[in-house]
């Protein structure tokens, strides 16, 4: 097994090589993710969407998290495991917020906890900072607040909306931010933000200045097919795939023709006559 990806490592990566990010939500999942090499794996809220089918992510909280993170972590060896803190987990107060940030380590085995949010979260930032938990900021396009923000849309499109930005963003390091996702964002905003800020930061539609990429592996995967953002790369088109073996299997069995021989266990011919 290769060293374990460390949180000091992901710092010490900003200028040197890009970091890779993905999320997982499962066991079998998680194991494809670490094995491809991934350095961090993400179990982010996002599974409200693309696993349970949800039309926003405000629908899961920490019991549905701590399950899933927990899987992820039985099965991840070498990436660092980052755990997604649902909404209202952190935003009532401070202390609930440190408490459950440490539930996903001490009780799901995740090496750090990602928030979104720029300036009205660093006390919680802090705090958990405080407490020893390595925190991952989120800024843009920030999924929990969709409705504040009008929807899902891509963020920091006027120079005053991006000064926001990057204050955010410096705000977040200094509070102890080991690193922040950027999240539909111009491609020049992110530039100057990853130039902006001392630790990597990893984008998601934030165009290929950034110091990493995360995707959501239903998108990579072509997995979940109701909608696929632009910033989306399908390296894979599964659904077509899945639904081609499972329509297939419907049909053998429907004809008699699975089980074949091979898939059968045989009775013993001297003791089928003692029936
Ligand atoms: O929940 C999630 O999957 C995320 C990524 C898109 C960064 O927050």
């Amino acid at each position: 097994m290769n060293k374990r990806v460390t949180v000091p490592d992901i710092v010490a990566a900003k200028g040197k090589r890009k970091l890779t990010m993905l999320t997982a939500y499962d066991f079998p999942t998680a194991r494809w993710v670490d094995r491809s090499g991934m350095d961090m794996v993400l179990v982010g809220d996002s599974l409200a969407m693309v696993v349970l089918g949800h039309e926003d992510t405000l629908a899961v909280g920490m019991e549905e998290m701590i399950h899933h993170t927990k899987a992820v972590s039985r099965a991840v060896q070498r990436a660092l495991v980052i755990g997604d803190m649902p909404f209202l987990s952190y935003q009532a107060s401070i202390e609930q917020a440190v408490l459950n940030a440490g539930r996903f380590l001490k009780e799901a085995h995740a090496q750090a906890v990602k928030l979104e949010g720029g300036t009205r979260v660093l006390p919680q930032v802090s705090a958990m900072v405080a407490a020893g938990i390595p925190v991952q900021g989120h800024l843009g396009l920030t999924p929990q607040s969709a409705a504040q923000l009008g929807g899902f849309k891509v963020q920091g499109k006027t120079a005053e909306a991006a000064k926001i930005l990057i204050e955010d963003a410096q705000e977040l390091a200094a509070a102890g931010c080991f690193s922040i996702v950027l999240e539909a964002i111009p491609a020049a905003i992110a530039a100057r933000i990853t130039e902006a800020v001392p630790v990597p930061t990893i984008g998601i539609g934030a165009g290929r200045e950034c110091d990493g990429q995360v995707l959501v592996i239903h998108d990579v995967l072509g997995l979940f097919d109701r909608f696929v953002p632009k910033f989306v790369k399908q390296y894979a088109r599964l659904s077509a795939t899945i639904e081609e073996a499972l329509t297939c299997y419907r049909q053998e069995v429907e004809t008699g023709a699975f089980p074949g021989p091979e898939h059968t266990f045989t009775f013993d011919a001297k003791e089928t006559d003692k029936l």
